[in-house]
């Protein structure tokens, strides 16, 4: 009996003493490293216990990291034929950086544009990582039901990355776990700072590796302390705190504004004229992940601020959700609903050329993709556009377009430079006897075989002009 006795009350103790960490963790069941690197500072520093204390308040009904996780899984399980879960690397505690992609054929490469959404840059602003939950599930809920939902999912690869700085939010600060501000890690278009591999963060390399492996036509990244949409650049090259437009402005101002005036009273602001900002003019910083993604990765980024209050009381959340749904659904559908789209295709045998396009005028290029040779380029609407498709080894195409308020489909036919090389043959085996033809015994059957395939591609090349005739500099106005 004593024995029982004494077993209950360990029992009791240890549920106890269990119940007790669940509290000062915050609930937190990734990462016991946070707690134990946690209690030996605040035995150093009492202010910053109290620091942390009133933070872990206002954590209060947030997503934990473990709660982060499981929600996603869930949205996953109620949505899995829209969804799919995947991590794109592991942040400094080894925390797996999840990301959802919601669209009608969720891993699959399609001739789409892509947009990501990134919350929780900064470890103290969780907001947005709660809305990004809500926004999938919203999705999910409504797909075949709203005309917007079914828009996004049908014609958008959506990624979302809730949080992109889990070990600073559990340490309730700005910074990742090595204290680095990931907003100021990123490769600098005018300064050598972050470009030494061996000190970037996990963090911000799981992000770059993600931008290169996915062409994403436009993103945005969801901070709180302000209330405005903000574009490139956000620094300068005299570091001097001035608007400073990139080729792009005029774009970038539109999206800008399509989320703010989208917005509950984000345009109302009194500090910044409709609601946007230029990131230089507010304040310049450098290493910052939106100019990098539109210097780099083709990707036209904002970063959102949106909400004063970067830890608002958490029953405020589904309000704020109010009053950036229509923002954040305007701002991907934009990439379905604006801006020009198509394909590149040689003339000689109808293979997909991965081309650069480029506006006259900007100085700016995006380039369509390696295997379906899409493109998804932003523009301003209400303007005429001369658009250019190059490509090495064939000559240049431009066409005018007369850009109103629809999107516009333009697709290229390219033709060869010089259709006598060798090395426009159509495909891959044919370029593999070139390199037989170097060989002298060789030379006279090849050369047989070269006119005859010359006579073949000539014929071929005929019909497939024909094929793309009605499709030529198309251009269609479509939803
Ligand atoms: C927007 O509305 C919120 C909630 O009513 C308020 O706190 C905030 O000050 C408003 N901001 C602007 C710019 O009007
Ligand atoms: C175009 O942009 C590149 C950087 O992307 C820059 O090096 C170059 O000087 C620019 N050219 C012009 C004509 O502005
Ligand atoms: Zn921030």
């Amino acid at each position: 009996m004593a024995h029982l006795n004494s077993s209950l009350v360990l029992f009791l103790f240890l549920l106890l003493h269990l119940f007790h960490t669940a509290i000062a963790r915050g609930g937190e069941s990734h990462s016991g490293f946070v707690d134990n690197s946690y209690a030996a500072a605040s035995r150093r520093h009492l202010s910053e216990e109290n620091h942390f204390k009133k933070l872990d308040n206002l954590a209060h009904g947030y997503m934990t990291n473990s709660d982060l996780e499981k929600a996603m899984k869930a949205f996953h399980g109620r949505c899995s034929r829209i969804s799919r879960i995947y991590s794109i690397g592991k942040s400094v505690f080894g925390v797996p950086l999840w990301a959802m992609e919601i669209s009608n054929r969720p891993g699959k490469e399609e001739a789409k544009p892509a947009f990501k959404f990134i919350g929780n840059v900064h470890g103290d602003e969780p907001v947005g990582r709660e809305l990004l939950l809500l926004l999938a599930n919203w999705l999910c809920d409504h797909y075949m039901k709203d005309p917007l939902a079914t828009l996004i999912v049908d014609n958008v690869h959506l990624h979302i990355l809730p949080s992109m700085n889990p070990d600073g939010f559990s340490l309730r600060r700005r910074g990742n776990a090595n204290n680095i501000d990931l907003n100021r890690d990123f490769p600098d278009q005018f300064f050598k700072i972050n470009n030494d591999l061996t000190e970037r963060q996990p963090e911000t390399k799981a992000i770059m590796n993600w931008i290169k492996s996915i062409r994403f036509t436009a993103s945005a990244s969801l901070h709180g302390g302000a209330l405005v949409a903000n574009y490139p650049w956000d620094g300068t090259q005299d570091k001097s705190k001035s608007y400073y437009a990139c080729p792009d402005d005029e774009t970038f101002r539109y999206m800008a504004k399509l989320y703010s005036e989208s917005h509950y009273n984000m345009s109302q602001s009194q500090e910044f004229k409709a609601g946007i900002t230029n990131g230089a003019l507010w304040y310049p910083i450098y290493g910052g992940m939106q100019d990098w993604n539109y210097i780099y990765g083709g990707c036209f980024e904002l970063t959102l601020e949106i909400s004063d209050n970067k830890w608002p009381p958490a029953n405020e959340l589904h309000t704020i959700w109010q009053y950036n749904k229509k923002s954040m659904l305007h701002l991907v559908a934009s990439l379905v609903k604006s801006g020009v789209h198509g394909r590149v295709f040689s003339s000689d045998c109808g293979e997909p050329l991965p081309a650069s396009i480029a506006i006259k005028g900007m100085n700016y290029t995006i380039k369509a993709s390696e295997t379906l040779a899409d493109y998804h380029r932003l523009l301003a609407p209400e303007h005429q556009y001369e658009v250019i498709a190059s490509m090495p080894g064939y000559k240049t195409r431009s066409t005018t377009i007369n850009m109103g308020e629809d999107p516009m489909t333009v697709d290229f036919i390219l033709e060869p430079i010089n259709s006598y090389l060798p090395h426009q043959l159509c495909n891959r085996s044919s370029i593999n006897i070139l390199e037989v033809v170097a060989k002298p015994h060789f030379q006279a059957a090849l050369i047989l075989m070269l006119v005859l395939t010359f006579l073949f591609f000539l014929m071929k090349r005929k019909a497939i002009s024909n094929h793309f005739r009605g499709r030529k500099q198309r251009r269609v106005s479509a939803v």
